[in-house]
């Protein structure tokens, strides 16, 4: 069966321009997001891969290219107020360093996304307790940020990321704070969620073990994309490590 495509990346450049520079962050790049897919953005420092989240985001524009949600596209997608409707119905953002608001309770936090939409208070419980019980935080409903662990704080975000269940989650470097073990934990929610949600995601790390856990692996250099990877179950940190290791020798040539 064939998968069903729900984001498609046309051509997509940006140049970041200002007095006495010039920076081609992302050069002529397309590719193809499934429904239901993870894909790992790895590049080196300066590659290119928050500027393409914020892309897809809307939270920047391209110089040139497109992208095209679900056969749609228009150009006025990056200016508002279409950028903001066009992150609120599609986009769940999560970060490195969570961006949780520090003075409001886990589930207050959790529930902002469906307060922004004006959703009524009756219809917010039940969504929060769904997407709280997912990520294992029934016990700290109503605790405050600085009060959890890193691991917890991001769990917060990943909930607060699909509350209002959009169909593609942006990730730039989620696990980048966190240790080994809650890592994984966090991973496997993220794997856990795209396969009962049908979410998409694209996640930009550094790390050849997270990438592990994408579907698919592209592979970033200097605003391009130079390589891509499929991952099979079978031997993919070592292919994905060996991929990245030429990456970064190009690098110093
Ligand atoms: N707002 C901006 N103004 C000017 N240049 C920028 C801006 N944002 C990014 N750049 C430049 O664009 C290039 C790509 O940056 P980007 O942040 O996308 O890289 P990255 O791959 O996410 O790097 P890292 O792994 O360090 O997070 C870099 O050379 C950076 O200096
Ligand atoms: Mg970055």
């Amino acid at each position: 069966m064939d998968k069903k495509k729900i984001l498609a990346v046309n051509e997509l450049s940006k140049i970041y321009k200002g007095e006495g520079y010039k920076v081609e962050a992302l050069k002529n790049i397309s590719f193809k997001l499934e429904l239901g897919e993870m894909i790992a953005v790895m590049g080196t420092s300066g590659s290119g891969k928050s500027t393409l989240l914020n892309i897809l985001g809307a939270l920047d524009e391209p110089t040139a290219g497109s992208i095209e949600l679900n056969g749609n596209h228009t150009k006025e997608m990056f200016k508002e107020p279409h950028a903001s409707l066009y992150r609120r119905d599609n986009i769940g953002f999560i970060f490195q360093s969570f961006h949780l608001l520090k003075d409001l309770s886990v589930e207050e936090n959790i529930a902002l996304p469906l307060i922004l939409k004006g959703i009524h208070k009756d219809l917010i419980t039940p969504k929060v307790n769904q997407v709280i019980k997912l990520v294992g935080l029934m016990n700290w409903r109503k605790h405050r940020p600085i009060q959890l662990s890193g691991g917890q704080q991001q769990r917060v975000a990943i909930a607060r990321a699909i509350i209002t269940a959009p169909p593609i989650i942006l990730a730039d470097e989620p696990t980048g704070n966190l240790d080994f073990n809650t890592s994984s934990e966090i991973l496997n929610i993220l794997v856990d969620m795209k396969e009962q949600l049908s979410q998409s995601i694209i996640l930009v790390t550094h790390d050849a073990n997270v990438a592990t856990y994408a579907d698919r692996v592209l592979f970033f250099h200097d605003g391009n994309i130079v390589d891509e990877y499929k991952c099979e179950a079978n031997n993919d940190l070592e292919n994905i490590l060996e991929k990245f290791k030429l990456i970064t020798e190009r690098q110093t040539v």
